[in-house]
């Protein structure tokens, strides 16, 4: 798999649970603008990784900057460093010298020359969509190494930036519109884990200090950040904390913890007050569908609409402590892998 990020808190959380699960394989990541500058991605992508002792895995610096909008980013959320101002030490490893968008093309065209359908990738976009644009109209032969497109972003109900649209999708909404139409151009499946479930897989401050306490217990830098990080949320937000685009991570490993329906989708891009809304059309065959002028989005997008949030919670805590906590959790994952 390959994620792309915009790290940000809970793409910490996801990048620690990709680096750790053993049925998952994470072999390269790309960084791009949107909770921080990208630099800041950059640093903060590298030091989890370090953090999980991935020092292996490549990250490369890709877009600043949206396609047409300008950057508005959430230190609001993710702190001024965009990741929970914890100031931990910069990783070791130097990032890719190549642009992130040219590492996804290398990844994918190596994924497709060996012509194992096993080596085919997942990609797992977590962050405003503008490499994933810029790869596939810049080089659409990459698709033929791509299993499928698994993102965090978009809403078939309420959004979060805005009223009507969720972050990552408002930061950049040309370029989410260009992956779903370039998707449908190029036969790769889209599967949309949006703030219909992104809320659900959540964890507690009492939580959070356990998971801090093993992590340090052990000498675990990896448990150490995980627990630090939903600690920052929690108190950043007065509540429980979210997990966020980790779920979406998980959702690879235990697709039977989500609900998924197939849908139409759209980019609202005109609006005044909605733009950036994924447009989930979820009708079903009437005569009025049948003569809604606009038609039918050519994108048809599995959207999660359900989830398990306390057993996804449970996964990526049992997962990203090494299982250090195991009788906390409880969590039996001897799932396939
Ligand atoms: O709307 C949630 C998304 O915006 C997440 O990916 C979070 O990291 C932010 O980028
Ligand atoms: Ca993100």
């Amino acid at each position: 798999m390959v994620l792309d990020v915009d790290t940000g808190v809970d793409d910490a959380c996801a990048l620690l649970f990709a680096a750790r699960h053993p049925g998952l394989r994470l072999v390269a990541v790309s960084c791009v603008g949107g909770n921080a500058p990208v630099d800041d991605v950059v640093r903060n992508t590298l030091v989890v990784l370090d953090a999980a002792g991935r020092g292996d895995v490549p990250v490369a610096r890709g877009a600043a900057r949206p396609l047409v909008e300008r950057p508005r980013h959430a230190r609001h959320v993710h702190g001024e460093d965009g990741m929970a101002d914890l100031h931990w030490p910069p990783s070791p490893q130097l990032p890719d010298p190549r642009h992130g968008v040219e590492l996804l093309r290398d990844v994918l065209l190596d994924a497709a020359r060996t012509g194992d359908p096993d080596d085919l990738v997942t990609l797992v976009p977590l962050a405003p969509l503008t490499n994933i644009a810029l790869l596939l109209r810049t080089y659409p032969e990459a698709a033929a190494g791509l299993r499928r497109i698994v993102f965090m972003g978009g809403a078939a109900a309420q959004g979060n930036a805005t009223a009507s649209a969720e972050f990552n999708v408002f930061h950049d909404p040309e370029a989410a519109a260009v992956v779903l139409d370039a998707a449908d151009d190029l036969g790769v499946p889209v599967f949309m884990y949006g703030l219909d479930v992104f809320s659900a897989p959540t964890l507690s401050p009492a939580e959070a200090a356990e998971i801090v306490a093993a992590g340090r217990a052990c000498g675990d830098r990896a448990a150490e950040l995980a627990g630090l990080l939903i600690d920052f949320q929690c108190h950043r937000f007065g509540t429980d904390a979210t997990i966020g685009d980790a779920g979406a991570v998980v959702s690879l490993v235990a697709p039977e913890l989500l609900a998924w329906a197939e849908h139409p989708v759209r980019v609202e891009l005109a609006g005044t007050w909605s733009r950036g809304r994924t447009i989930v059309d979820q009708r079903t065959a009437s005569p009025d569908r049948d003569h809604d002028p606009h038609g039918l989005s050519p994108t048809v997008v599995r959207v999660a609409l359900g989830i398990d949030g306390p057993a996804v919670a449970r996964l990526w805590r049992h997962t990203v402590t090494g299982g250090a906590d195991h009788d906390a959790t409880g969590t039996d994952d001897r799932r396939p892998s």
